[in-house]
């Protein structure tokens, strides 16, 4: 082998190295929203309608159906509490989920994790919600409409 080999094969190796280190770092695509949900919205106005959130607030926390306490895997903030459950807190995260895919996953449920479907105890208007709530904890507790935010296509 010639030295030249030895360092183009140098500069190879590198380069798959750096390669692959960046694919790592990259946020994986979230799956595709389906169908039936994509024309789903958040009502006008109720990303920061008081009165919404404070609804929003008493089903996620259980005050409201026995069988749905957002908060004890998600926490009262978004800091995740059960093993598996990703941080709500961050905004490189939440701020990808549209408002249908936010809703979809709530309503169906995440395979292969532990997060259940909650359409069998909430109604629409509930879900929706408590997303608005779940939401001010990627913007410092504060209510916002997600609409300014980066959403992933
Ligand atoms: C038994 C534990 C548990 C409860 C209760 C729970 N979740 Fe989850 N949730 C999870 C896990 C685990 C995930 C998957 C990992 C992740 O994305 O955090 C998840 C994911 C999510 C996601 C992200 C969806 C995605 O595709 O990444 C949202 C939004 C969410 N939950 C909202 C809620 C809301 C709203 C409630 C209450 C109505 C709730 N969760 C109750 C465990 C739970």
């Amino acid at each position: 082998m010639t030295e030249r080999t030895v360092g183009l094969m140098v500069v190879a190796i590198m380069c798959v190295l750096i390669l692959s280190r960046g694919m790592a770092l990259a946020a994986p695509p979230l799956p595709p929203v389906p169908a039936d949900y994509a024309d789903k919205h958040m009502p006008d106005g109720w990303w920061t309608d008081p009165k919404v959130l404070a609804e929003g607030e008493k089903v996620y926390m259980g005050q409201v159906h026995p069988k749905v306490n957002c908060s004890n895997c998600h926490g009262k903030d978004g800091q995740p509490k059960k093993k598996g459950a990703r941080d709500l807190r961050d905004p490189s995260l939440v701020n990808r989920f549209s408002d249908s895919f936010w809703f979809w996953r709530v309503k169906e449920g995440v395979p292969k994790t532990k997060m259940p479907a909650w359409k069998q105890y909430l109604n629409d208007e509930q879900m929706w919600a408590a997303i608005a709530f779940e939401h001010s904890f990627s913007h410092k507790g504060q209510a916002a409409d997600h609409a300014h935010d980066e959403i992933q296509k």
